[in-house]
This record gives C-alpha cells, sequence and structure tokens, in this order.
C-alpha cells in the first residue's frame, strides 16, 4: 500500500472511487452527490484549505479520504474536517480504511492542525482516534441532522475544549444536505 497526496493528473481516478465506493454502498444518487462534492474539494478549494490522502495499491486509488478547513470565528485553533471517506468496494474490511486515516490524522497533525472534526458512524471513526462531540460544544455550519455522528479529535497535546464559533466551512460542503 501506498499513500499519497499527490492530486494534479489523478483526479479522475480519485473522483472515480469516490463515486463507485458511495454508489455501491448508498445508491446513485448519493454517489453523484458525494462525486460533485470530491470534484468541488478539489477544482473549487483553495490548496491551503483542503489536504486529500490517497491509498493506492498496483497504480489503482483504492481509497481517499479528503479533510478541509473549518474556521471557528472565535478561536485561534487550526481546525480541519474529514469528509469524505471511501474504500474501493472490493476491497472493503481489509483495514484499508483505518491505515488511510491513520496516515491522514498524521499528516495534518505534521501540517500543524489542532482539531480535526469529522460526521459520520461513531462505532466506526472511533478506531482512529475520534470521540463524539455535541453541537453546543463545537458548533457546525449548520445544524445537523444526525448530531450523534459529530465527532472530534485533538492532534496535539491538548485536551479537546469546546470551539468558540460560530463555524465556517469551506464553499464545497457549504450546502445543508451535507450535515
Ligand atoms: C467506511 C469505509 C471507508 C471503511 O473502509 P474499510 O477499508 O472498509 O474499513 P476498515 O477495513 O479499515 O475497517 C476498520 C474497522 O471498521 C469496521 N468497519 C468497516 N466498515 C464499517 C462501517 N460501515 N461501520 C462500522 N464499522 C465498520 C471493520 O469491521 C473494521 O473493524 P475491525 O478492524 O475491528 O474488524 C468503507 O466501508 C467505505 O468506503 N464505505 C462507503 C462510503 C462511506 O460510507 N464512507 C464513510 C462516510 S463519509
Amino acid at each position: 500500500m501506498h499513500f499519497s497526496t499527490a492530486v494534479t493528473g489523478r483526479e479522475d481516478a480519485i473522483l472515480d472511487l469516490f463515486k463507485a465506493s458511495f454508489t455501491a454502498s448508498e445508491g446513485p444518487e448519493e454517489g453523484a452527490l458525494i462525486a460533485g462534492l470530491v470534484r468541488n474539494l478539489l477544482s473549487n478549494t483553495p490548496k491551503p484549505d483542503r489536504r486529500v490522502v490517497t491509498a493506492e495499491a498496483r497504480g489503482r486509488v483504492v481509497g481517499g479520504c479528503v479533510f478541509s478547513r473549518l474556521i471557528y470565528a472565535n478561536d485561534k485553533r487550526t481546525v480541519f474536517v474529514l469528509a469524505p471517506v471511501a474504500v474501493a468496494s472490493d476491497l472493503q474490511r481489509q483495514g484499508i480504511g483505518q491505515q488511510l486515516l491513520t496516515h491522514g490524522l498524521a499528516i495534518m497533525r505534521e501540517a500543524g492542525v489542532d482539531i480535526v472534526m469529522t460526521y459520520g458512524d461513531p462505532a466506526y471513526y472511533a478506531k482512529v482516534g475520534f470521540q463524539p462531540i455535541r453541537e453546543a460544544d463545537a458548533p457546525a455550519p449548520f445544524p445537523l441532522t444526525q448530531p450523534e455522528g459529530w465527532q472530534g479529535q485533538s492532534l496535539t497535546a491538548q485536551t479537546l475544549t469546546p470551539l468558540q464559533g460560530p463555524s465556517r466551512c469551506v464553499p464545497a460542503l457549504n450546502q445543508a444536505v451535507f450535515w
């Protein structure tokens, strides 16, 4: 397994991975929605505000995840949100997702990020260090339809204390449908 943060020239392979994985797990509408989100994250988001990490095996992109900046208006800490994450459907449940996220979080730590938030299944994300957090303690950019999926982790020696909002995400994620 090889991990990469390179995007140029690999956009189509990355988009195809997200589209196929979400189509297989949640249907074609979700596949198209998430592929559109990733397209926007790749093309319309300033580079300092997003980081794409891929897992590759034998020249094929088999996993991917995207981190993008989340600004808390009244908080000095550097925060990113992890979304979305996908592993090729024929290769799931073999540990690729966990390796990819562990690697991605290490990259964000080295880049000086203090806190990473995510929004998804707590049973899964707990395996890579996320813990549930109340919206009151880390306001999301939109009211959450599944507040139990809101999670965070500190990448520093400091414990995760409440983030002072309001918060603002990158334009690609700035739609209620993603929250
Ligand atoms: C979620 C996803 C990224 C996980 O990738 P993966 O490579 O299959 O995950 P791993 O093999 O690293 O799984 C690690 C652990 O999580 C468990 N797990 C895998 N998918 C899970 C899920 N959907 N819910 C809960 N646990 C899950 C595995 O059993 C494994 O546990 P174990 O090591 O104790 O056996 C992948 O299933 C996927 O792409 N799903 C479709 C897209 C999606 O839903 N993305 C997440 C929302 S953004």
